[in-house]
């Protein structure tokens, strides 16, 4: 676990940031708004969650398992955050309903939201690639995107407007061996974010999409050391980005600084793509 668990466990210091995050955090001034963040007690979406917070969001976390959304929204709340956890799966229709309702009645309104909550798939070939694992990674990782993005813009709306960030991927681009309904599915996401986009900006309602390069967290953790090298190599800074790193582009395009940005993907990519 990054950031609120880390230094809880290991140094108390209860009411400061992660020693990676506290490095170069900007206050991007989100007082007064609430957050939500899909996949949010693991990896980039607990990196999001602790940086809006740091901006003065109130968060409604998200994410599979109670006892960790609870736990999330607690260590938040302890730092003087307004926090909620919300236990669900993404691409159940009517929880992601229900979801955002419960965020409105405990948080008043829905400002921010990030659609971050993804898994990888297995890593076998498009000609092998089994039906139930493409329908499971397309539900979780586009599908999921339409559903929670369908339940913000109304809440949004009704709040007057607001920002959604996609969480794309570099594989939103480009394709990948082993990866057909993961890329796929990404580049769904990009496809939903830019109509979205044209669809709801006359409601004040921008839509982004980010795409990290490979970043460190636990969904590559279990990735044998040889493997993990060659994926470093193909990034042209020579290594994984962090979940922070990710964060700190998430929390600008959040926040009014980026109030010209909507209905684009940007790369957070060490320069992956730039080849
Ligand atoms: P992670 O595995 O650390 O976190 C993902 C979170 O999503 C977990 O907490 C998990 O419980 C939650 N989740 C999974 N399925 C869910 C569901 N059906 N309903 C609710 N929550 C669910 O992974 P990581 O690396 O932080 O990934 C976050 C996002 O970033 C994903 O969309 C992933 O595809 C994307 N991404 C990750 C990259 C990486 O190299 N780690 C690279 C590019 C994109």
């Amino acid at each position: 676990m990054r950031g609120l668990h880390r230094h809880d466990a290991g140094q108390g210091r209860v009411g400061a940031l992660s020693n990676t995050l506290e490095d170069f955090v900007i206050d991007y001034r989100l007082q007064g708004r609430t957050a939500i963040v899909t996949g949010g007690v693991s990896g980039i979406g607990l990196a999001v969650a602790e940086y809006l917070a740091a901006s003065g969001a109130s968060i409604s976390v998200w994410d599979l398992k109670q006892d960790a959304v609870e736990q999330t929204a607690a260590q938040l709340r302890r730092r003087g955050i307004q926090a909620i956890g919300i236990a669900l799966d993404v691409s159940d229709a009517d929880a992601v309903e229900a979801a955002v309702q419960r965020t409105v009645e405990a948080l008043g309104g829905v400002h921010v939201a990030v659609n971050n909550a993804g898994i990888s798939g297995p890593a076998v070939s498009s000609g092998d690639h089994p039906l139930d694992a493409w329908k499971r990674v397309i539900d979780v990782n586009l599908t999921s995107v339409f559903l929670c993005q369908r339940a913000q813009i109304q809440a949004m709306r009704a709040a007057g407007g607001g920002s959604i960030i996609n969480m794309a991927s570099i594989l939103g681009q480009v394709g990948y061996q082993g990866s057909a309904a993961y890329t796929a599915a990404k580049h769904g996401v990009v496809g939903l974010t830019q109509t979205a986009a044209w669809e709801h900006a006359a409601d004040g309602i921008r839509v982004n999409a980010v795409g990290p390069g490979f970043i460190d967290t636990p969904l590559l953790q279990s990735m044998p050391a040889k493997a993990r090298a060659t994926l470093e190599s193909r990034h042209a800074l020579k290594r994984l980005g962090t979940a922070e790193e990710v964060a700190a582009l998430v929390a600008w395009l959040a926040s009014d600084a980026a109030s010209f940005a909507t209905g684009a993907y940007y790369p957070i990519d060490g320069g992956y793509l730039a080849v």
